[in-house]
């Protein structure tokens, strides 16, 4: 079991059988007797029910609430709804809110905890591998508003993570590879170790561990996202464009697997990435399973860059690798890009 320490009494508990210890978890943020145990409807009953336990054995009453899964239900109508619940069942600021799920579970149970009656204790159980390694340890919660994503939000960090590897192992095939994009990511900007153990596996738990160590320490550094953390987004740019690019048929985690492979050669293009870099996340993402044929799509992709968010309308802030494990933010002119890559 590895355990991360931010500094200021939070912590994040990472492994097998983590989940042993919710219950204390919860005990030490939240002296009342209930417990809101938040979850969607994807996540399969034995995790809900092994949380529940945990909880009752420390002397909490669980209320479980239901999401329906799904993006589309990461919303203003599930917060209501989740509000409605702990207004309906007395959930007063000594009760936990417990968010068991992956990223869509954790922005909206934690956004919820957040802002009801000024904030409830709020403790996260990330179950799949994008939320494991990434989303549980940033802060950010929020839910998605008209036609933007994470629009309506707040930076709050959970009282405690307590994040049990055991519950990858229900994830299905796609999730589990499109999880292993952002491990890769992980691996491509600070730690070149994680590419060499990318498999089509389940990450190892030290994997896991290292990803929300990487994840934490640009948190920490910069905890409102105003300039070094950004350099987390490396590959969403042209990912998010190739994911639009193919009508959404592209998953989110695959799409930014390419963006990395695009970035990269960008990044050699512009002389700035040394050679031998493309190849070795190149074979992470074959390994992992994650298909590397990225050409096919640019033509489509480069008009759409103009409308990422990070444009001015002339250039576009990106995230390019020196060499693994270094990356640098350049503001390139769409026309520079669209040369290099067109
Ligand atoms: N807050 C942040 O910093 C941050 C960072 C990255 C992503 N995100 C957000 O995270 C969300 C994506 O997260 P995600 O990829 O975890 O998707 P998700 O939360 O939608 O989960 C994907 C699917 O897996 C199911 N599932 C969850 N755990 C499972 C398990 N153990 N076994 C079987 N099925 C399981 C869910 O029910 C869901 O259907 C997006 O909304 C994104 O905006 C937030």
């Amino acid at each position: 079991m590895y355990e991360l320490h931010d500094g200021k009494g939070r912590a994040a508990v990472i492994g097998s059988g983590a989940s042993a210890l919710l219950g204390a978890a919860c005990r030490e943020c939240a002296p009342g007797i209930r417990a809101a145990l938040i979850t969607d409807g994807g996540v399969p009953g034995e995790h809900i029910e092994k949380a529940a336990e945990e909880l009752e054995a420390a002397g909490f009453a669980v209320f479980t609430f239901v999401i329906p899964r799904g993006e589309e239900n990461k919303n203003l109508a599930s917060l209501e709804a989740i509000w409605g619940f702990l207004y309906d069942k007395g959930f007063t600021r000594t009760d936990a809110v417990v968010g068991l799920g992956g990223g869509m579970v954790g922005d909206t149970a934690g956004f919820a905890a957040a802002v009801y009656k000024r904030g409830l204790p709020f403790v996260s159980v990330p179950t799949t591998i994008i939320s494991q390694t990434d989303s549980a340890y940033g802060g950010k919660t929020g839910v998605d508003f008209r036609e933007g994503k994470n629009l309506i939000g707040a930076f709050s960090r959970p009282a405690a993570i307590i994040c049990d590897t055991d519950f990858l192992a229900t994830l299905p095939e796609e999730e589990r590879v499109s999880g292993l994009g952002e491990v890769i990511k992980y691996g491509a900007i600070a730690e070149p170790s994680i590419l060499e153990n990318v498999a089509r596996d389940l990450p190892s738990d030290e994997t896991v561990f290292a990803c929300a160590k990487i994840k934490q320490s640009f948190v920490l550094a910069d905890p409102f996202d105003m300039g070094e953390r950004r350099v987390l987004n490396f590959g969403h740019t042209f990912g998010h464009a190739f994911e639009e690019a193919s009508g959404f048929r592209l998953p989110h985690g695959r799409a930014v697997a390419l963006g990395m492979l695009a970035a990269i050669r960008l990044g050699e293009r512009l002389g700035v990435t040394e050679s031998g870099v493309y190849e070795a996340v190149e074979s992470a993402c074959e390994r992992a399973g994650l298909g590397a044929r990225w050409e096919a799509l640019t033509a489509d992709a480069l008009p759409l860059l103009p409308l990422d968010k990070k444009s001015d309308g002339a250039s576009l802030d990106f995230v390019l690798l020196e060499r693994l494990g270094r990356p640098v933010r350049r503001r390139l002119p769409f026309e520079l890009i669209a040369r290099l890559m067109g």
